[in-house]
């Protein structure tokens, strides 16, 4: 493609069109591979031509300098909350004043899920996202463009037809979720690292959201849908489903599913169908949200102090129940991390058994003040995770006893120890049974060599049988072993070795992840392997090369030294490569090459375009960037209001 302009337009119609299939659509049209392929041809092509960048160029996601606080923004349109009722009783006491107000009219309604997440409005002008904040007080909530930015399902553009104007303002509200498959992943890999797990998906969404650095809520896998566009009389539509329709042409993902309908009964019916269906959404919901249909009916109502008359939140009676905590144990995970874990008598809440919750780390414990044989009350915490709310103390018969976090592994016996700056207990014996166990399945796992039929159970089976002692083994399993352990016969012992050789073409961010390096998830795991193109690269990486990797601070570039300098590991890695396990990558280019080799730069302050565009050219030029100043840092860049950087340059 000779003309950069042409191509820049391909680019980013590309990428727009994949977040569109993926996000509203609900039809993935490039895998994740590609989408980054795509965007790091644009990244390349516009750190060559900078005149081309756009402020809607999907490159303009992340860019913007981590702030010290979010700017108070005043909201176009109040942000109502709504009233609640919690019986059919109480539904239909709301719908006859509903009744009442419209002169006995029985109106349309629009059903849909109340998603569990965190509201957010959205401010188009001239069809450019300009605004976005949250929720507040109602009237001023806080500034957090630049994490909005970030998040792939929200456009930055609004879709209009070519021969059409877009929309001089919008203000669309929605809400921000984690999905509850992303949140247990998201907990998963921070139990890992040692870092403090959230209690919920709408805690972590929240979280993600509220972070000073875009580039850590770029990381965070924040979804939106939206459920209200603002003044919509102005765009001369008449009712709710109507607005819906147009959110949905003008590219943004709206909520679902709905149902409009008269029926009271109906309402009910789609009540319970959602309630009973309720895990088959990708997010938690608490209930449904009802609202008259037709928008010139809701002027009629009005609204009561903070809530509109035309909506009412149907909430679902809340999962709890009260169990006793029969004993706590403590389970070891892969990097060593000890977490206590409430053993529960049996009992079910919401429909499924729940026999025991994570109770995180020792601090939780100490927090809850709860004690073994206390009788407690728990909940459902979202759809699927279990916690424990509070022990009933009143109910103490003085047989309970306090728990302890123990002083060794309750896997291997050696000591455990608390790092500095960790909230865990970790057991630091590399060859503890536990953490062999769950190594074995992290690399197994789908992020990782992603090999079919190697789960936990069959995991101990070959470990019980002595066949693995770690994770180099596998490759080395005939199906004539495997074939005589239980539940095996010789097409399954096959299909296992099958599925270990198939493996042997993992790719390199694929392994490294599955490394388990401490700290290293998939997305980091993916920006070093495109950084250093091969496990030996990477294992003779230093801390300065290291940190000039996206969001690979100090702390996580020492546990990458420590992990390629420790022995096991080093044999580890021999015997992959024996078993052929030796994949690359195409490093990024210009690395050493240009006028701006060898130098590392820090950029800071504000500068006349977005951060990450003076970064791209540097590394386009030779150059290496870094977020922090070290030793190492040649330059510093610095524009007004630098602060530290600038100090310790
Ligand atoms: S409509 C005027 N629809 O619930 C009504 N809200 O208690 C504006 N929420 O702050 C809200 N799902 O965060 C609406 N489908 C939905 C919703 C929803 C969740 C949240 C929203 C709002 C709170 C109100």
């Amino acid at each position: 493609m000779s003309d950069p302009a042409r191509r820049h337009t391909e680019l980013v119609e590309t990428l727009r069109r994949a977040n569109h299939a993926y996000y509203v659509l609900n039809e993935p049209e490039l895998t994740d591979a590609r989408y980054d392929e795509v965007l790091r041809e644009l990244q390349a092509l516009e750190s060559e031509h900078p005149e081309l960048i756009t402020p809607d160029s999907p490159t303009q996601r992340v860019g913007a300098e981590p702030s010290d606080a979010f700017p108070t923004v005043e909201h176009r349109e109040p942000m109502l909350s709504l009233a609640n009722v919690l019986e059919e009783g109480e539904f239909n006491d709301w719908l006859r004043r509903v009744r009442e107000g419209l002169d006995g009219d029985l109106p349309e309604l629009v059903c849909e899920p109340k998603i569990d997440g965190l509201a957010l409005e959205l401010v188009y002008e001239d069809g450019l996202l300009v605004q976005a904040s949250t929720r507040g007080d109602g009237r001023r909530g806080e500034g957090v463009l630049s994490n909005v930015r970030t998040i792939r399902a929200i456009p930055l553009r609004l879709r209009v037809p070519e021969d059409e104007n877009p929309p001089s303002l919008a203000v669309i509200t929605g809400e921000v979720f984690i999905s509850v498959a992303d949140f247990i992943a998201l907990n998963k890999e921070r139990a890992a690292e040692g870092e403090k797990e959230f209690k919920n998906p709408r805690n972590a969404a929240a979280g993600s959201l509220r972070q000073l650095d875009p580039a850590v809520t770029a990381r965070r896998p924040l979804r939106f849908l939206t459920y209200n566009l603002a003044r919509a009389a102005d765009y001369g539509l008449e009712s709710h489903s109507a607005c819906f329709e147009r959110l949905r042409s003008w590219g943004l993902p709206v909520n679902h599913p709905v149902r409009r309908t008269a029926e009271p009964a109906a309402v009910r019916d789609y009540y319970e169908e959602l309630l009973t269906r309720r895990t088959e959404l990708e997010h938690e919901t608490d209930g449904v949200v009802v609202k008259v249909d037709e928008l010139a009916l809701r002027e009629r109502l009005g609204a009561v102090s903070r809530s509109p008359r035309w909506a009412v939140a149907w909430k679902y009676p809340p999962r709890r129940a009260v169990t006793r905590l029969e004993d706590i144990e403590v389970s070891v995970g892969r990097t060593g991390v000890l977490t206590p874990v409430a053993v529960l008598e049996p009992v079910t809440v919401g429909g499924v058994t729940v026999s025991s919750a994570s109770l995180h780390n020792a601090d939780e414990v100490e927090r809850l003040g709860v004690l073994i044989g206390d009788r407690v009350l728990i909940q459902r915490a979202g759809d699927v995770i279990p916690e424990v709310v509070r022990p009933l103390v009143e109910e103490r018969d003085g047989d309970e006893r306090p728990f302890t976090m123990p002083d060794n592994c309750p896997a291997c016996g050696r000591p455990a120890v608390r790092l500095p700056d960790e909230v865990a207990w970790r057991c630091v014996n590399a060859d503890c049974p536990a953490q062999v166990r769950s190594r074995i399945f992290h690399f197994a796992s789908r992020a990782g060599l992603d090999i079919e039929g190697l789960g936990p159970r069959v995991i101990d089976k070959l470990l019980e049988a002595g066949l693995i002692e770690d994770i180099a083994d596998l490759f080395e399993l005939a199906p004539e072993q495997i074939e005589p352990l239980e539940g095996f016969a010789e097409t399954s012992a096959e299909n296992l070795v099958d599925a270990v050789d198939a493996a042997r073409g993992v790719e390199l961010p694929n392994l490294i992840y599955a490394l388990g390096i401490p700290n290293v998830g998939s997305t980091t795991a993916r920006l070093l392997a495109r950084r250093f193109g091969s496990l030996d690269a990477l294992a003779a990486a230093g801390e300065d090369e290291l940190t000039t990797v996206e969001g690979v601070g100090p702390t996580m570039a020492a546990a990458v030294i420590d992990f390629f300098a420790a022995e096991g590991n080093q044999l580890l890695i021999e015997r992959l490569k024996a078993a052929g396990i030796e994949p690359t990558l195409e490093v990024e280019e210009n690395a050493s090459t240009g006028p701006l080799a060898g130098l590392t730069i820090v950029f800071t302050g504000k500068l006349s375009r977005p951060r990450g565009e003076y970064e791209e050219a540097a590394r386009a030029a030779g150059a290496d960037t870094a977020s922090s100043v070290s030793g190492n840092t040649d330059l510093v860049v610095a524009g007004p209001g630098a602060g530290s950087k600038l100090d310790k340059a």
